[in-house]
């Protein structure tokens, strides 16, 4: 299976992050990448209290430090490099993570199954 292209590493400020949808419809997979401290990782991006987006506005995924995800629902925080909820209504949870690879440069999405297939379980309840 072709491994789907997420974007180029040097788009990413570290810290910082990337909004990336795979799919259309059901079919949808909303994917965060976030680069720190040299390293990025990627979740889907649904926040495990209310299966929402995390953000509000484009690309406003991190607090005013940049230390933790935020999710303008509710305002849950989560580590950038393990997805667990740091504070808020759903600790002991997190975002779930996606494999992700490096390739000059690129990022791609490094999972078994399709997007599509991940997008079917993990539906997200959409705000807009
Ligand atoms: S929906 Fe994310 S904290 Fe409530």
């Amino acid at each position: 299976m072709t491994r789907p292209f997420l974007c180029r590493i040097e788009e990413l400020a570290d810290p910082g992050t990337r909004n990336v949808v795979l799919g259309e419809g059901d079919d949808e997979l909303d994917i965060v990448i976030v680069r720190t401290k040299s390293a990025a990782f990627a979740y889907v991006n649904r926040c495990p209290h209310q299966f929402i987006p995390l953000e509000t506005f484009p690309n406003h995924f991190l607090t005013e430090d940049k230390r933790f995800f935020v999710c303008s629902g509710h305002g849950a925080r989560f580590h950038l490099d393990t997805g667990k909820c740091y504070s808020g209504p759903c600790l002991g949870k997190g975002l779930d993570p996606l494999r992700i690879a490096e390739e000059n440069g690129a990022l791609y999405l490094d999972e078994a199954l399709s997007p599509e297939e991940i997008a079917r379980s993990k539906r997200t309840n959409r705000r807009w």
